[in-house]
């Protein structure tokens, strides 16, 4: 599927709102960070994060032949000073799953991060059950570093979560 990679505006916004359908797939998608069910006001918020100057969060959407926004990804937590940042809010709508969306999508987030930032070192955290997830980031190159055990509360559930990183030379390595 050929798709556009540009940054998330603020009118795409309520496109997001559907994501959202149940607190377990908001969870997913975005840890524990928003209130369920999520809001307009909620994403207004966490948006404008982006319109700081020199901002520590950046969000791009995957744009399909049609024009929709078929997934989005975040590259938050942006440290200038460590040379670091956070990937995060990964989705891609569930009729253009398994297309290799997620896989450009960080790609160019990665390409992005580690040559126009001029970053060291990408991480991110994934619940240890979400296989496709975790496949997706292994394929890319990331590489597991920790285990943060009963890290969110799901009802009456605590989920574990890993960490992965991936740092420029790997990148550079694969890329070649
Ligand atoms: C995880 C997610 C982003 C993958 O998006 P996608 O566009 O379908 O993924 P891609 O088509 O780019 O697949 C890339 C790789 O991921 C892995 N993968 C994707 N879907 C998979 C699945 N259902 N089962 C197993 N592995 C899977 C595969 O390794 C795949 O490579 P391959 O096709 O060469 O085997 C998507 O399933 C999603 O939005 N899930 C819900 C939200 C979520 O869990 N986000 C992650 C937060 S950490």
């Amino acid at each position: 599927m050929s798709i556009i990679i540009t940054y998330l505006n603020r009118n795409d916004l309520p496109e997001l709102l559907k994501w959202a359908e149940d607190e377990r797939t908001m969870l997913l998608w975005c840890g524990p960070v928003f209130d369920f069910p999520l809001t307009i006001e909620q994403l207004k918020s966490y948006f404008s994060e982006t319109q700081k100057p020199g901002p520590c969060r950046l969000i791009f959407k995957a744009v399909d032949e049609n024009g929709k926004i078929a997934g989005m990804c975040e590259l938050g937590a942006i440290s200038r000073r460590n040379c670091s940042a956070s990937i995060c809010r990964v989705f891609v709508d569930k009729a253009s799953r398994g297309k290799g969306i997620a896989d450009k999508l960080i790609s160019f987030i990665l390409e992005y991060g580690f040559t126009e930032l001029e970053l060291i070192r990408i991480e991110l955290n994934v619940y240890t059950f979400n296989t496709p997830a975790i496949n997706c980031y292994e394929k890319l190159g990331f590489k597991r570093e920790g285990l943060k055990r009963k890290s969110t509360k799901f009802e009456n559930e605590f989920w574990d979560g890993y960490v992965y990183a991936i740092l420029k030379e790997e990148w550079d390595k694969r890329a070649v």
